[in-house]
């Protein structure tokens, strides 16, 4: 079991996030203490919930993000900050960022920026941004003025100091100041919690005790010696060593891997011991990665420069490898054993020759770490009884230079594409290479050494003959077969070559230096070996100010912190799957599909039924009403059982008394298909002309006439990707069956209450009023919880309904991202004509979108591409068409844009090609293109008081566009390898349904007697701050502060027939149904207030109320 689930599960302690259970997203982070004996050490640090086996934590403390403030007590002040800073938005991440600064102060109390910021690279917000975090807590750093506690008689500087930037640029009705850092309160390092003295004394007198856990599947034991580590492991040499857990914990949570015995061997002196040797620095296997950096920094401190090459290069490799979480308890051990081909350590520690101590029960032997130790994929020459017990890290030499690369994805925390690691050794003072390896990952099965080509460079000069030798050399040697996993073969070959030049360029710089008569690098050249150096992040936020004279009373237009902010900086904000466990509660796992298109001819789920826990398997024919269902068309199914359209596409399910029960037996079923032909590309559904009907065309003007009059005619295509939404909080439902007249209470992530339940009640063949679906917030949604989340809750309702108990189900990060689709990617044909002087006066473009096996919300998304095909331009005559792509992957849905984005963005292609193609800057065409004041639209709308010229004509003053223009073309004059954009697009974005009839909100306005308002309205929370907003107004309406009002929930049962909360119009929908139902109870409110003018609004609603007036409404928009 995981830390996480323990304290979610077992302990309800439900402050602390589950986003993606393998090390990735930050949001189950949490701090462990533990007094380390054989240095004397308490060691605070933070470490993933997620990924921690609760068997490692014996005699350590975990503190937890409830653990240190609530709103209820107190806030500490990393609660407090990132509140007050607008640092939270959905919040899902926020406990987790809290605990990340707070492991950093309890370590640090005047951190510097850059440690805040890599103390973040293991934490993922998906809303907020970063920004208003960072300048939340800049405030405890040295940069933002932070004293620490120490620096002025009242405790900490910041009570009087101001923390924030103020923007140079700035208009007089403008504010940068969101917040005052003088409200905050001190961070008091003598208030933290302290290590428990009972762990304390325990530690010290633990030291002979090893441990035994028997779980049910596995044995963990914990070794106290290394004597009895070494006989364990040859009592039971398929014994899987277990330190950090952060390649084991994935390989049982994803791979299915099952370990009956575990060694955990992570508190043994001699595998965390660091000696240093005539040689080098020693590591214990066990170290930690944050130890390991920690002691080289100190080392490159202190030593001669030519000694610490290796070093470097080792710290330049963690300054990317994962979060800091990951490193806190990841082993240099582990990392080596795991022996993955794309490893970031192992080249590193190839090219530098790295010493290993392995050792059995019967002694220990040295091997060098070279191209013979990694025997296959994830294999090494180890026996099976023996250990990893050190590895030794040599000094350099004086004519010894060391670099290593990582090339990802993402800088921070991803894992590489391609890694390497250089080492040359030069005849001392010349150029006449003595000595070379070359090591790279993620070019085979496992790290390599480019040993022909190094053997082919010995005794030539460091010039450019060499690296033209070099070149050809890896060319030739570092080869993928085109079918290799991970794909980018071209890419990955040229990186070989790239990454050797960026350190041919180094070494030529270093030899330089030294004295040595080498070329001087080219000073265009001089960018491409350059480590990268991230600049201390600094920002300014512009908003309106508050006109003078407005009431303070009044909020609206204030820069209000989200309601929850609090409550979500402290853990106490409560999501779905916080809800507490009903004591019957079953847990619910899906089976899906495995085939992209398929007849499904048989499902043995007879082994599944069988396994622990499990209570039964849930199918369509445990569907008593209808199977077919979607958002708009009923084109798909809640459970598949003739055919599967998708992998991922749902055809049953296990419900068990755990979530691990659950899925493992879901995993058992087995499934026979009858594999047809899938149909997964665009370009594929192009061709087999597979599309859903109706084909939409948006006309204006006469096209052909167009063209003739064109100059110039340009044809092109673009390619749009797809996007995962990456909400932190996945798909969630719980479903509680009432027992009476087929009721049934949901708490659903969702943006779509209504369409939820009416989707479930169609499942369930009850009528909608049977069926309450309740949201009380979600940890983000952008669109991917509008219409898909329906998808899992209908199942999960089922299988309630089935068996007459609540179930529940928190999809895994996987299974969302395998089943829910994304942001539709597009492809684009367009064919344009234009004048000499750039004016456009034809286009014709068609758009197809990958929409997946269901037509879902995709007909609405591709209209709204068409209805951005021209973006900000006037084009005379247009003709846009649009395509929907039926195929076999998970249908596509709705996604922040809404197929605007995809629209804008060919239309934005287009016009570049057209100033391209003219040689004029593109800025001059864009504007000459710009809609003026009474045009109209292809869709017909005349456009009044057009902004759009003078917007565009003070982003380009404001911004300094010209001078950026001309410092970027400088830079790239004088930088071959590294170049700087810069663009300026104008957008022109639609907002509200299309579809006219959800252009409808509805309110709910309860007043009570002792003056409190309970608001409800039809809009959901996300993070947006919706419910914040519709405070705002009720305030403004009634004439009451905020404090007054409260939000608790959305809910079908209070606001009935909802539109989904999207379109960018909830705010000014729901805000006048709320608008409206509070002037109702105003003119009510009215006789009492004229009676008694200098009364209370207390006073006028006790009046009313003995008058026996109806102290609630409901209110609606549209
Ligand atoms: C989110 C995340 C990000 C990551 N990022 C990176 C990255 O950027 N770069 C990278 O290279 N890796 C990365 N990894 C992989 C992993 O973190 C490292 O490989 C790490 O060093 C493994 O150490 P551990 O102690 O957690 O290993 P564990 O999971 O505890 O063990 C891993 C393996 O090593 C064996 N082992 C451990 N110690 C010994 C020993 N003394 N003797 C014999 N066998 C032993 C175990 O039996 C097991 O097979 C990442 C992993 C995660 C989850
Ligand atoms: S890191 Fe643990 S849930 Fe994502
Ligand atoms: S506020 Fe960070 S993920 Fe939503």
């Amino acid at each position: 079991m995981t830390l996480l689930t323990y304290l979610r599960r077992k302990l309800g302690l439900t402050g602390t996030k589950l986003g993606c259970a393998e090390g990735g997203c930050g949001a189950c982070t949490v701090m462990l203490s533990r007094y380390q004996t054989h240095t004397n050490q308490l060691l605070h640090y933070a470490v993933n919930a997620c990924l921690a086996p609760l068997c490692s934590l014996h005699l350590v403390a975990v503190t937890t993000v409830e653990g240190i403030g609530s709103v209820a007590r107190k806030l500490h002040p990393v609660q407090e900050r990132i509140a007050k800073a607008h640092g939270s938005q959905c919040g899902f991440c926020t406990p987790g960022i809290v605990m990340s600064m707070y492991a950093l102060l309890r370590n640090n109390p005047k951190p510097k920026m850059a440690d805040v910021e890599e103390a973040f690279h293991g934490n993922l917000c998906r809303c907020t941004g970063y920004r208003p975090i960072l300048e939340g807590y800049k405030t405890f750093t040295v940069e933002g003025g932070c004293c620490g506690g120490r620096g002025r008689e009242n405790g900490c500087c910041m009570t009087n100091g101001n923390g924030v930037e103020e923007s140079s640029n700035k208009d007089d009705d403008e504010a940068t100041s969101l917040f005052n850092p003088a409200d905050f309160a001190p961070l008091d390092p003598t208030q933290e919690v302290i290590f428990p003295p009972e762990l304390m004394s325990l530690t010290k007198g633990q030291r002979s005790a090893s441990l035994r856990f028997h779980g049910e599947r596995a044995v963990w034991l914990q070794p106290n010696s290394l004597d009895e580590f070494l006989r364990l492991k040859s009592e039971h040499p398929d014994a899987r060593v277990v330190v950090g857990n952060t390649e084991v914990g994935i390989e049982v949570k994803f791979k299915n891997m099952v370990y009956p015995v575990i060694l955990a061997p992570a508190f043994i002196p001699e595998l965390n011991k660091v000696t240093q040797t005539e040689d080098g620095i020693v590591f214990g296997a066990a170290c930690t990665l944050s130890h390991m950096g920690a002691v080289l920094k100190q080392a490159v401190q202190t030593l001669p420069p030519h000694q610490t090459e290796v070093f470097l290069a080792v710290l330049e490799q963690l300054r990317w490898f994962a979060g800091l979480q990951i490193r806190n308890v990841a082993a240099v051990g582990g990392n080596i054993m795991t022996a993955s081909p794309i490893s970031d350590l192992n080249p590193v520690f190839m090219a530098a020759g790295c010493k290993l101590t392995l050792m059995d029960k019967d002694g220990s032997r040295v091997v060098h770490m070279d191209d013979g130790f990694f025997t296959g994929y994830r294999k090494t020459i180890l026996r099976p009884q023996e250990i990893l017990l050190s590895i030794e890290l040599p000094y350099s030499k004086k004519s010894q230079f060391v670099s290593a690369f990582k090339q990802s994805p993402r800088r921070e925390d991803d894992i590489s594409i391609v890694t390497a690691a250089m080492n040359v050794t030069f005849t001392p003072g010349t150029d006449v290479v003595e000595d070379l390896k070359l090591s790279y990952g993620g070019m085979a099965a496992t790290t390599v050494l480019a040993k022909k080509t190094a053997n082919r460079l010995l005794k030539k000069r460091w010039g450019e003959e060499l690296l033209q030798d070099a070149c050809s050399l890896l060319a030739q040697e570092m080869i993928l077969d085109p079918s290799v996993p991970g794909g980018m073969v071209t890419y990955r070959r040229t990186l070989t070559l790239s990454l050797f030049y960026k350190f041919y360029l180094t070494v030529l710089q270093k030899l330089r230096a030294q004295g040595v008569a080498v070329e001087e690098v080219p000073s265009d050249c001089l960018s491409a070996a350059e480590i990268f150096h991230p600049e201390t992040p600094s920002s300014v936020q512009v908003y309106q100010a508050v006109p003078e004279g407005r009431s303070q009373d009044d909020s609206v237009g204030r820069p209000m912190m989200h309601l929850s902010a609090l409550k979500q900086a402290t853990g106490e904000a409560v999501y779905c799957d916080d809800v507490p466990l009903y004591e019957n509660e079953l847990y619910l796992a899906l089976i899906t599909s495995t085939k992209a298109h398929a007849n499904i001819l048989s499902v043995d789920a007879s082994a599944a039924e069988r396994m622990p826990g499990v209570v039964c398997c849930v199918f369509a024919e445990d569907i008593p009403g209808c199977n077919a269902t979607g958002p708009i068309a009923y084109d798909e199914t809640v459970i598949a059982n003739r055919q599967v359209t998708c992998v991922g596409h749902i055809m049953g399910a296990v419900v068990a008394d755990t979530q691990l029960h659950a899925q493992r037996a879901a995993k058992a079923v087995k499934v026979q298909y009858e594999e047809l032909q899938p149909i997964v590309t665009i370009q594929e559904a192009i061709a087999a002309k597979s599309f859903y009907q109706p084909i939409r065309t948006l006309q204006k003007g006469d096209l052909e006439a167009g063209f003739e009059q064109a100059d110039h005619i340009l044809e092109g295509e673009m390619h749009i990707g797809g996007q995962e939404h990456f909400y932190l909080e996945t798909n969630v439902t719980l479903a509680v069956p009432k027992g009476e007249d087929g009721e049934m209470e949901l708490f659903v992530s969702t943006q779509s209450a209504a369409k939820t339940q009416s989707l479930v009640a169609k499942a369930l063949g009850v009528p909608a009023n049977r069926v309450v679906v309740r949201v009380r917030r979600m940890g983000g949604g952008f669109g991917g919880k509008e219409s898909r989340t329906t998808v899992l809750s209908t199942v999960v309702a089922v299988a309630a309904n089935k068996l007459k108990r609540p179930v529940r189900c928190m999809l895994d990060r996987d299974e969302d991202m395998l089943i829910t689709g994304g942001r539709h990617p597009f492809y684009g044909k367009y064919k344009v004509g234009f004048m000499n002087s750039g004016k456009v006066v034809a286009l014709d473009v068609s758009y197809y979108s990958n929409t997946g096996n269901s037509t879902d919300l995709s007909l609405s998304v591709m209209e709204r591409a068409l209805f951005h095909m021209v973006n900000s331009y006037s084009i005379p005559n247009v003709r846009g068409r649009g395509f929907l792509c039926r195929t076999n992957v998970p249908s596509n849905t709705a996604f922040r844009g809404f197929g605007g984005p995809q629209g804008m963005m060919i239309c934005e292609s287009w016009m570049s090609d057209v100033a391209q193609s003219l040689g004029r800057p593109a800025e001059e065409i864009r504007r000459l293109n710009l809609f003026v004041e009474g045009e109209l639209t292809p869709y017909n709308q005349t456009l009044d008081q057009i902004t759009l010229d003078r917007c565009w004509d003070e982003c380009l003053s404001r911004s300094g566009y010209q001078e950026r223009r001309a410092a970027v073309d400088i830079y790239n004059s004088q930088n071959r390898w590294t170049k700087r954009g810069l663009t300026i697009i104008p957008t022109m974005f639609g907002i509200s349904f299309t579809a006219v009839f959800l252009n409808q909100a509805g309110a709910l306005v309860h007043i009570y007697t002792d003056g409190s308002v309970l608001l409800t309205h039809g809009g959901t929370e996300m993070g947006q701050g919706l419910h914040t907003k519709m405070v705002q107004v009720a305030s403004r309406v009634l004439g009451i502060p905020c404090s007054k009002i409260h939000i608790s929930e959305t809910s079908t049962n209070t606001v009935p027939n909802t539109s989904p909360t999207a379109a960018s119009a909830s705010s000014d929908l729901n805000g006048g149904a709320v608008q409206n139902a509070c002037e109702t109870l105003n003119e009510r409110l009215q006789p009492y207030k004229n009676k008694n003018p200098k009364g209370s609004w207390e006073d006028w609603v006790t009046a009313a109320y003995f008058d026996r007036v109806n102290l609630s409404a409901n209110g609606f928009y549209k």
